[in-house]
C-alpha cells in the first residue's frame, strides 16, 4: 500500500449512485475524482462534500474524450490506483421500434465508453504496478427486461467484460462489477414499484449500498477478481 490516500476516479459522480460513491469513498479516506457530462453544479456540490475534490468533464460516448480526461487526469491529480465505472445511459422501448441510434445511444456509453475507461485507467495502472477497476453493472445484465433489451445487451457485456478483463490485466490489477436491482431516488414508475414489491426485501436498495458494495471491492482481498455482486435484495434469485 502506498504511503499517501489512494487516489480514484468515479465516473458520473454529479448525481445519485455516483454521487453517493464519491462522497462514501472520499469518508473512506480516498483521493476521489469526479467525473461528470452535464451536471457541472451537481458535480461542484460533490466536489465540496468530498473536501474539494477535481472535476474532470469528459462525453464517455467518444473515445478521444475519454483519452483526453485520462491525459488532464494524469497531469492534475496523478496517476489512478482505482477506477469507479458508474456513469451510463438508460432508455426504455419495445425492441421493435428500436433505430441503430437508440442502440447507439446506449452501447455508446454503457459498453464502448466503459471499455475505454478500464483501457485507459489500466494503463496508469500498469505502470503503478497495482490497481483496482470497478464496473457498475445492472441486475439487467444478469436478468432479461422486456423493455429494455439493447439496455440489458449492454450491461451484460460489462459483466462479460470485467470477466475477461479480470483475467487479461492480471495479476497487477483486480477487475470486479457491483450489479445494482432497483435502487429508487424519486422516480418509482408502476414498473419499477412491481419490481421493488417483486424484491425478497420487500423495499428498494439505497444508493449507500451500492456505494458500500463499491468500497468492499476496493479493498477486498486481491485474490477477488472478475467477480460481480448484485445489490439487489435478492431479486437476481427469483
Ligand atoms: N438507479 C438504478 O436503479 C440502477 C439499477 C441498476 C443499475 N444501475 C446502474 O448504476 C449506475 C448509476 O445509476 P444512476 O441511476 O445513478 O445513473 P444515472 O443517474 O442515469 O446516470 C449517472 C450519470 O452518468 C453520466 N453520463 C451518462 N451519459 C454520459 C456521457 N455520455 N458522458 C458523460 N457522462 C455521462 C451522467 O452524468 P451528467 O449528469 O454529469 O451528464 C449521469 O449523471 C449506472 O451504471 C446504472 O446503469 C442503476
Amino acid at each position: 500500500m502506498p504511503d499517501r490516500k489512494l487516489r480514484v476516479l468515479v465516473t458520473g459522480a454529479a448525481k445519485r449512485i455516483g454521487r453517493a460513491i464519491a462522497i462514501e469513498l472520499s469518508k473512506r479516506g480516498f483521493a476521489v475524482a469526479i467525473h461528470y457530462g452535464e451536471s457541472e453544479q451537481n458535480a461542484r456540490e460533490v466536489s465540496a462534500l468530498c473536501g474539494g475534490a477535481p472535476l474532470f468533464r469528459a462525453n464517455l460516448s467518444k473515445v478521444d474524450e475519454i483519452r483526453q480526461m485520462f491525459r488532464q487526469i494524469r497531469e492534475e491529480f496523478g496517476l489512478l490506483d482505482c477506477l469507479v465505472n458508474n456513469a451510463a445511459r438508460f432508455t426504455q422501448f419495445d425492441p421493435l421500434d428500436i433505430t441503430e441510434a437508440d442502440w447507439d445511444f446506449i452501447h455508446s456509453v454503457n459498453l464502448k465508453g466503459t471499455f475505454f475507461c478500464c483501457q485507459e485507467g489500466a494503463k496508469m495502472m500498469k505502470e503503478m504496478g497495482a490497481g483496482r477497476i470497478v464496473n457498475i453493472s445492472s441486475l439487467g445484465g444478469i436478468r432479461p427486461w422486456a423493455e429494455n433489451v439493447h439496455y440489458c445487451a449492454s450491461k451484460a457485456g460489462v459483466i462479460m467484460l470485467t470477466k475477461a478483463l479480470s483475467k487479461a490485466l492480471a495479476p497487477e490489477i483486480t477487475v470486479n462489477s457491483v450489479a445494482p436491482g432497483v435502487i429508487a431516488f424519486n422516480d418509482v414508475t408502476p414498473m419499477v414499484q412491481k419490481m421493488i414489491d417483486a424484491t425478497p426485501m420487500k423495499r428498494a436498495g439505497a444508493a449507500e449500498e451500492v456505494a458500500e458494495a463499491v468500497h468492499y471491492f476496493l479493498t477486498a482481498p486481491k485474490f477477488i477478481t472478475g467477480q460481480i455482486i448484485a445489490v439487489d435484495g435478492g431479486l437476481s434469485q427469483r
